[in-house]
This record gives structure tokens, sequence and C-alpha cells, in this order.
């Protein structure tokens, strides 16, 4: 079955590229008015060049994503020949050398690299000194919260420890559960999938943890750690301020669905929720406020660093007009559509300073001291997808009783450990 999706969707891009070769192929997925957004860009821009541009849709889940660009470059297909990567695939994707590097199209272009943030550009989208990639818009994990239940229940700021949002969940689950059974304090991502890994190395590195590695050996199974992940299964089954289907169902739409019903006083989600919330048939519009994510008594919070990059195919065979694409996503005009429709964070800078940007989104303030000092990074390593999927598993089966935190992170860092000395020997794993 997977030999003949594998087939099918390679018939498809073939296909495709045969049909029309003049035509610029675009990959990008995403929620419903994400991709709405993409289909005006690409009507302006072709309005701009007259050069037609094909959308390639996909879903909005991060690994379903990448499968679909994995199968079509590592088989050096000329479609898609411009796409959007997540931060976590570009390692992979250089070390592949999958990416066409963008330096020589940088020099002639008013793209200038110091219009984004330096330390994505060089963390991020810079390979082997080359230029790979740039960024769309950039993420990071926070705080949702419902500012007029805070006040019902006599608390005046957000919580700034974990112990402080347990206290304010028990206590509006007691207030509001008279006329909302289904409402809960704290809602997040737990189901086994990439946004696990960015709840879990936030709320990790809020007590000085985190996913690290040293001589090519993982390091998980710490004190800082088992803490973390006890206390991240005790508000689904200690103290109840977590859904039960939070480690079965609860990815970035589940939970901002559920938030904007009103059905919970926090919420853990990316920037783009706030657009969502605050839309017209929003029952929560107008209540919602955003802060850094808690932390334990002896640690700072943590936000996970996400977003999205965008690059061209080396198989391309459209590289010049990918470039003209690349240049209109990442112009002024476009960055500033960006922020005020989705409500993300541009990867460019000068955008920040707009005047309607700040008039429309006023939190941006509040998410640049965020972005500024709290960002934690995944693992940059070209096998991270393999590494995500094992510790995925068994945190998610810890979430589910199944294993304790200990037996779960030294599981993890067992497989772990020996799956990178089976990469390191065969490197295409
Ligand atoms: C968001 C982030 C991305 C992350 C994903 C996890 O899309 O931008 O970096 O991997 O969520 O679900």
């Amino acid at each position: 079955m997977k030999l003949f999706l594998v087939l099918f969707s390679l018939f498809l891009l073939i296909g495709c590229s045969s049909e029309d070769k003049s035509k610029l192929t675009f990959m990008v997925g995403g929620a419903p008015n994400e991709l709405i957004f993409w289909s005006e860009v690409v009507k302006n821009f072709e309005k701009k060049t007259g050069i037609k541009v094909e959308i390639l849709r996909q879903p909005a889940d991060t690994e379903q994503r990448r499968q679909s660009l994995v199968i079509a470059l590592s088989s050096h297909s000329k479609d898609p020949d411009v796409f959007l990567m997540d931060v976590i695939w570009i390692p992979q994707f250089s070390a592949s050398e999958w990416l066409e590097p963008l330096d020589r199209y940088l020099k002639n272009s008013p793209l200038a690299l110091k219009l984004f943030f330096e330390k994505v550009v060089k963390n991020i989208d810079t390979y082997k000194g080359k230029i790979v990639a740039l960024p769309v818009y950039i993420d990071g994990g926070i705080l949702y919260y419902r500012k007029d239940l805070l006040e019902k229940i006599g608390v005046k700021e957000p919580p700034r420890t974990w112990n402080e949002l347990i206290e304010y969940s028990l206590k509006a689950q007691n207030l509001m559960r008279r006329n909302s059974p289904g409402f809960y304090g704290f809602i997040w991502q737990g189901a086994q999938y990439e946004g696990l890994i960015c709840n879990f190395l936030e709320i990790a590195s809020s007590n000085n943890g985190g996913i690290f590695f040293e001589n090519h050996k993982v390091i998980l199974n710490t004190p800082e750690n088992i803490k973390a992940l006890n206390l991240l299964k005790s508000f689904i089954h200690d103290y109840k301020i977590s859904p039960p289907n939070t480690f079965t169902e609860m990815k970035e739409e589940e939970v901002r669905i559920y938030f904007q019903k009103g059905l919970a006083l926090f919420e853990r989600n990316w920037p783009y929720a706030w657009m969502l919330h605050q839309s017209n048939n929003s029952p929560v519009k107008n209540k919602v406020e955003i802060a850094p994510l808690p932390h334990f008594k002896n640690g700072k919070p943590a936000s996970t660093l996400g977003g999205w990059h965008i690059g061209i195919s080396k198989y391309s065979d459209q590289k010049e007009k990918s470039w003209k694409f690349i240049e209109f996503v990442l112009s002024y005009e476009t960055q500033k559509e960006l922020a005020l429709n989705l409500g993300w964070n541009p990867g460019r800078k000068d955008v920040y300073e707009d005047k309607d940007v700040l008039k429309k989104l006023p939190h941006f303030e509040k998410l640049k001291n965020i972005f500024d000092n709290f960002i934690v990074s995944r693992p940059s390593l070209p096998y991270y997808p393999l590494v995500s999927k094992i510790i995925q598993k068994y945190i998610n089966a810890s979430l589910a009783n199944k294993l304790t935190p200990q037996e779960a992170l030294s599981l993890a860092e067992e497989e772990i450990n020996s799956m990178i000395k089976r990469y390191r020997n065969d490197k295409t794993l």
C-alpha cells in the first residue's frame, strides 16, 4: 500500500510537471484560512509578474507535510519548485542537498539579509556557509488566557508559575462547571505528533531541563525532565485541569477551537490563534490576552522556536521564477498582509514597526519580549524527525499512564542512542 502511494504521488507530480512546463509549482499547507491567504498571494503575484503558479496543497500537520516533500525531493522531481519548510526540517533537507543555495540570487536583489532576524538566518537558514532558505514567519509557544475569567476569580495577573496556573485553573473550573460542564483550566497539545515535543520542551526547559545532545548521545532521563513530565501528566490525571482527550486528540486546531468556544481558562498555542480568537464570530473576542508560559519555581519561561521558511528545490527547472516568487512573498507588502490577515509574525523585522500592524496587533509588543528572551530550539540535526518520533511515542505513552515519566524518558534515551549509532553507519536511514 505504501509503495502504491509513493508511486501514485510520483505519478501525480510528474504528470503535473509535464502538463504545463511554464507553471511554477508552490507546495504549501495549513489551516483553511492559511490556504485562502496563499491563494490571494499567488493571485497578486500572477497579476504583477504574469508568471502562473500552481499551488500543491498539503494538510496542516507538519509531519504529513514533510513526508510529501521528502517523496518529491528524494526522487529528484522537478516539482514542487518552491515550498515552505518547518524550521526543524532544514538540517535534514540541507544535509541531503535538496535545497538550492540562495546567495547568488540575493546578490542582485532588494531582499537584503539584514532585513531578517539575524539569529534566525544564522542558526536556521545557513548551511555550510550558504543561505538555503529564508524565514516567512516565526513561531513561539505562548500562553493565551481569559482576562475576564481571571477577574471573576479575583486574580489580577496571569500565572507566573505552574503552581499558580493549577490554582487558578481549579478555581475557574469550580465556578464555570455549574453552567459549562466541559470547562477546563488548561489545554495544550498532547497528541502523539510534533506539537507534543514543543510542549514538552517548554515545560522541561522551564525547569532547567530540555533535550540535549553530547557526543552523539541524547540526554533526556534527568531529574529536571522527570519532574517536568510528571507535572504535564498530573495536569490530566491528578489535578484534572486538562481534558482526558489531551493525549489522544489535542493538536493545535483542536486546542484553538476548544478555547475559542469559551471552554477553557488557559491555552498553550502559537501566535496564529490570536487573529482567530479575535474574529467577529468568536465567543472569546476581546476577552483574551497573552503572556509567557509559566515556569517552575527555580526556572524561567520557555517558548519553543517554530516557524516556516521558504526555499527552492535543487531539482526545480524554474529557479529564476521561483526566486521572483520568494521576493514577492518576502516583500514588505506581503509580509505586512501576512501579519494583518493571519496574525503571524513576519520573518522581516521592518514590518514590526509598521503603524497599521501595531494598531491592529498591539500584542506584538509582548510577543517580541517573549521571542527576545525565552526562545528555546529543538535540536538541529539531520535525523531530527527520527529523534522526534521516538520522544513523541514514549512521552505520549507516559501521558496515557502506560509508563512512568522515568521509564518513558529512559526508554526514549536508549532507543534514540541506538538509532543514532545506526544512522552514523548508514546515512540513508
Ligand atoms: C507550528 C510551528 C512548527 C512546529 C509545529 C508543531 O507549525 O511553526 O515549527 O513544528 O507547529 O505542530
